[in-house]
């Protein structure tokens, strides 16, 4: 039941931290990540396969996508992603040492179960990183990594995508180590900060406030653009997913290096840009980059909201608002980033009148192709 809380939406974005430390839980010891569950694949099969496709809709498809980032750096093997509904009707190159690992809270959706389906017959190992217990689609996979986020109730889903990352982040990190590469040590810094989300995810969260009156001067916007790089693209479309998803307002996310391609001539005066910044510490060297993104739209008039770091002073002169997140390394701070997202869609749909919990057209479980 909802509780205290206006929403199922407000009271799963407030559990997102317990979402993480609970899909953590008896999974790391020593610093090492401990899968038993993944034994169900068969023997050597993790260090057999030679590539991992995602497969994956809407918000589960995000949290893919930040797998294939983490897992092409920890485990140094390829990794794509795949819209479930696209993946089976192009002809997929698939074989016997193809690991297919889909992602789906409900374990229902029809795309996903029809495409994991697909890849078994196409020889596939399949893994199904789901929330429900004994849902369909894990019963169709070889092996199970299920998420702890509880039940998700309301339609836009939050606390499951954070789980979802955590989840794909733990396989990611035992792949690598059975793989031989990444070390002891450096598996047991990775799981530390991994750790550490849930405390640091409370922190974003408690700025709930100050995320609702941004939303109550937009209530008359028609478009919203969001912008990131590398794990701040995933997450960039995950903000206008959910401002589609609750607020029926226009949005798109770009990765910001795209702009130039395109998407600048979208801008034009009082043109509101929520903007994913890099640490500038990362490792990537991208903050610079987005940092000039962001004068140049800024020179255009965009309004600029940016998603910074703790003590990031560089958007001070170029921001209209800055939200601060905490401290993390590049492969992390989008599960800090995307709060601030979710907090401001639904702040915007209940400032519009809107049902939070059950927007229009959509279903929580799509079980039709
Ligand atoms: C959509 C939901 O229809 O299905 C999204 O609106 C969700 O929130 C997507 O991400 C995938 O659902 P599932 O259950 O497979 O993760």
């Amino acid at each position: 039941e909802k509780g205290g809380w206006s929403s199922f939406m407000a009271k799963e974005i407030s559990e997102q931290p317990a979402a993480i430390a609970n899909t953590l839980i008896g999974r790391i010891s020593d610093g090492a990540v401990k899968l038993p569950e993944l034994d169900a694949l068969g023997p050597d099969i993790l260090t057999d396969i030679t590539r991992v496709v995602f497969l994956g809709c809407g918000t589960a498809a995000y949290a893919a996508m930040l797998g294939q980032y983490a897992i092409e750096k920890w485990a140094h093997i390829p990794v794509t992603v795949e819209l479930s509904h696209e993946f089976r009707y192009r002809d997929p190159v698939i074989d016997n040492r193809t690991l297919v690992v889909s992602i789906s809270q409900s374990g229902e959706t029809m795309d996903t179960l029809m495409a994991v389906k697909y890849a078994k017959e196409l020889g596939a190992r399949t893994l199904s990183i789901c929330n429900t217990q004994g849902s369909t689609i894990p019963r169709e996979s070889d092996a199970v990594l299920y998420t702890h986020a509880g039940p998700e109730v309301a339609v836009a889903s939050t606390k499951a995508f954070v789980a979802q990352i955590a989840a794909i982040y733990l396989f990611g990190l035992h792949l690598a180590s059975v793989r031989g590469e990444l070390d002891a040590a450096a598996v047991a810094g990775l799981t530390a900060e991994l750790a550490a989300l849930p405390a640091q995810l409370e922190t974003v969260i408690e700025q709930k406030d100050s995320i609702s009156q941004l939303a109550g001067w937009m209530v008359d916007t028609r478009s919203v653009i969001f912008l990131g790089r590398h794990a701040g693209y995933p997450i960039a479309l995950e903000g206008a997913l959910k401002l589609k998803e609750l607020a029926y307002i226009h949005a798109e996310g770009f990765a910001a290096g795209e702009l130039k391609h395109g998407p600048i001539a979208l801008i034009e005066p009082g043109q509101p840009v929520f903007v994913v910044v890099p640490s500038p510490r990362g490792e990537n060297s991208l903050h610079p980059k987005v940092i000039s993104n962001i004068q140049e739209i800024r020179a255009r008039g965009a309004r600029i909201l940016a998603i910074a770091e703790e003590g990031d002073v560089s958007v001070l002169p170029f921001a209209d608002t800055v939200i601060r997140i905490p401290l993390a390394s590049t492969l992390f701070e989008p599960v800090l980033a995307v709060a601030p997202l979710q907090i401001f869609a639904m702040e915007l749909a209940a400032a519009k009148g809107l049902d939070v919990d059950q927007p229009r057209n959509l279903a929580k479980s799509v079980t039709v192709e």
